[in-house]
């Protein structure tokens, strides 16, 4: 089956409005319309507005990083998700850093999912083990518990819009992908959970992304592994250059081509 590829960049806390903005412009130039490839940018709060207004939405769409689950309310400090609705299609949930960083609960993640929904914001569910997880083969139970808690209040007609993305905490940031057999053996088993909540159907309608550091040359390696429709880009979206060639990259392995 066909789905629709993604690929995201994470610009996470990097850029000024004005920076956010120039990386945009660049990325206008550089990277062409491909109908199978979504491109999905996601930038800092204060830069949702103003990109709103530059994105050229037949190119790009976009994605909050994060956001909270009640809708309005005494929250110093918080953005909700409802605030967002007519801002941005989609809303990275959940990512590893939220959950490092900011001591983010399962039972919180799955009420922003919920949320995302209920304001009609497409989550990106990040999911992935920690190297300790790993070491000590606790991977799929760890994915299990991600998956089952953050869809825990999902329809099977809402699951299938979701996304998904592997992202394994050691992984992130450092100094290349997991291998493919290890990407291959996570996606089978999100999958396969997939499956058990909801059926087949919604297994093939959803998408799911690998991240962790993705540039360019790991490209064609991953997105040829069946099961994975798209990359979660940190670092190496922040450069138009190394982006637009992943962008190309994965336009490639939707053809059914390598770069090569
Ligand atoms: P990275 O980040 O590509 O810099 O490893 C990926 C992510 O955190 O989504």
């Amino acid at each position: 089956m066909s789905r629709v590829k993604l690929v995201v960049a994470n610009w996470k806390m990097y850029l000024s409005i004005h920076e956010a903005s120039l990386l945009t412009h660049r990325l206008h130039k550089s990277i062409k319309t491909h109908r199978n490839v979504e491109v999905v940018l996601a930038p800092n709060y204060l830069s949702l507005q103003p990109l709103s207004q530059e994105i050229d939405r037949r190119r790009f769409r976009l994605a909050a990083q994060d956001g909270y689950f009640v809708d309005e309310g005494a929250f110093t400090g918080e953005v909700s998700l409802s605030q967002m609705r007519d801002l941005v299609h989609y809303a990275i949930i959940g990512h590893s850093e939220r959950r490092r960083f900011f001591q983010e609960s399962f039972d919180e993640t799955r009420d922003k999912v919920a949320a995302a929904v209920r304001n009609g914001i497409v989550p990106i569910l990040c999911l992935g083990e920690t190297k300790e997880e790993r070491s000590q083969k606790e991977t799929k139970q760890v994915l299990h518990d991600q998956i089952v808690t953050a869809l825990s209040n999902i329809t099977s007609e809402d699951a299938e819009n979701i996304v998904l993305a592997y992202e394994p905490v050691w992984a992130i940031g450092a100094n290349e992908p997991a291998s493919p057999d290890t990407i291959k053996e996570a996606v089978d088993w999100i999958r396969y959970q997939v499956r058990e909540l909801y059926g087949s159907k919604t297994e093939e309608s959803i998408r799911v992304l690998y991240g962790g550091s993705d540039e360019p040359e790991y490209v064609s390696g991953i997105m040829a592994i069946d099961g994975v429709d798209g990359l979660l880009v940190g670092r190496a979206s922040l450069n138009y250059e190394r982006f637009s060639d992943i962008v190309t990259g994965v336009y490639l392995a939707a053809l059914g081509e390598t770069k090569e």
